[in-house]
């Protein structure tokens, strides 16, 4: 009888000490990590910020909106914090890391998100404006080298962090976007590459991901303006149907979960990298034979 006692009490111990220890280790992905997220306030960043959060991660917000930045921030609660920031203007983003730094006592992640598409198109390049050129140069290119200057001034001497920038498929293939942004795009591989071979010598590493046509706010914004009156359902339902990848579109989940993987230790030697998302998309072209039956016709 006491041995059955003494079976039930060790087999309650074990039981307990697994319930503990596996939920000791059911932690997230980015535990206890701190993040900041520039453009975190709508679309590929907020998906970002909420997945980071599901991870176990602290988020800055760091974006130009001051109504949908607080708002965002208080939507994904108490891990979440926003601050107002320009990433045109470079004091903005160094006081947006140093606030990270100074409210967790370090930086963990940098994810320069923060972009914008310019004017619709055309013109051709013959009519470009290049006044238009520079403003979106200085937020995607200008305002991307700001995040990772001052990301890499707290993270060096840390010997540690994870960069994430967001470039696009319109950085790989040209036509997809207005000529401004093609060429913003395009700059943003580059820059990764060069910040990773200097930044690798301290552990610190770059990557960047190229998300496939998204239905976020900006790029339904964008596509409708070429369809005035058309509403935005219709719009939204034109957008997703873009891809190749037959039974999938790219949400924003998608692109959240990879941010999530290379800001994570699970990508703790991948670095220069392009995580291009986009369901094969810019991998290949089809060749449109005609069919026997057609052939024969002619
Ligand atoms: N949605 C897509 O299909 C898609 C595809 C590829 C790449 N991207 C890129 O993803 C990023 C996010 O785009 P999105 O689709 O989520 O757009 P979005 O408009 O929904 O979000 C962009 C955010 O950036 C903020 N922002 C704009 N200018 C800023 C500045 N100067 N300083 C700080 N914040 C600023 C905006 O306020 C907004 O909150 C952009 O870099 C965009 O080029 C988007």
């Amino acid at each position: 009888m006491l041995g059955l006692f003494k079976r039930k009490c060790l087999w309650e111990a074990l039981t307990m000490g697994r319930v503990c220890f596996s939920s000791a280790i059911s932690t997230g992905r980015l535990q206890d990590k701190v993040a900041l997220i520039t453009g975190g306030a709508s679309g590929l960043g907020k998906a970002a910020a909420r997945e980071f959060i599901k991870q176990g991660s602290h988020v800055i917000i760091a974006d130009i909106d001051p109504e949908t930045g607080p708002a965002t921030a208080s939507e994904l609660g108490p891990n979440a914090h926003f601050i107002h920031c320009d990433v045109t203007i470079e004091n903005q983003v160094s006081e947006a890391v140093d606030f990270a730094v100074t409210r967790h006592g370090k930086l963990d992640i940098m994810y320069n998100n923060a972009g914008v598409t310019g004017q619709p198109g055309p013109p051709g390049i013959a009519e470009l404006d290049l006044d238009e050129f520079d403003r979106v140069m200085r937020v995607n290119v200008r305002g991307t080298v700001a995040g990772l200057k001052h990301a890499a001034r707290v993270m060096v001497p840390a010997r540690a962090g994870s960069i994430i920038c967001t470039a696009s498929i319109s950085g790989v293939l040209g036509g997809l976007g207005p000529h401004p942004y093609t060429v913003s795009k395009s700059a943003v591989p580059g820059l990764v590459r060069s910040a990773a071979a200097e930044l690798g010598r301290v552990g610190v590493r770059v990557n960047c991901v190229s998300p496939f046509v998204v239905a976020t706010p900006l790029v339904l914004g964008q596509i409708g303006a070429y369809y005035p009156g058309v509403g935005r359902a219709r719009v939204e339902e034109v957008v997703r149907g873009l891809g190749e990848l037959a039974g999938a579109e790219c949400e924003e989940i998608d692109v959240a979960r990879a941010a999530v993987y290379l800001a994570s230790d699970e990508a703790k030697y991948v670095t220069g990298h392009n995580l291009v998302i986009d369901g094969g998309f810019t991998c290949f072209k089809h060749l449109e034979f005609p069919t026997p039956d057609q052939m024969e016709r002619k």
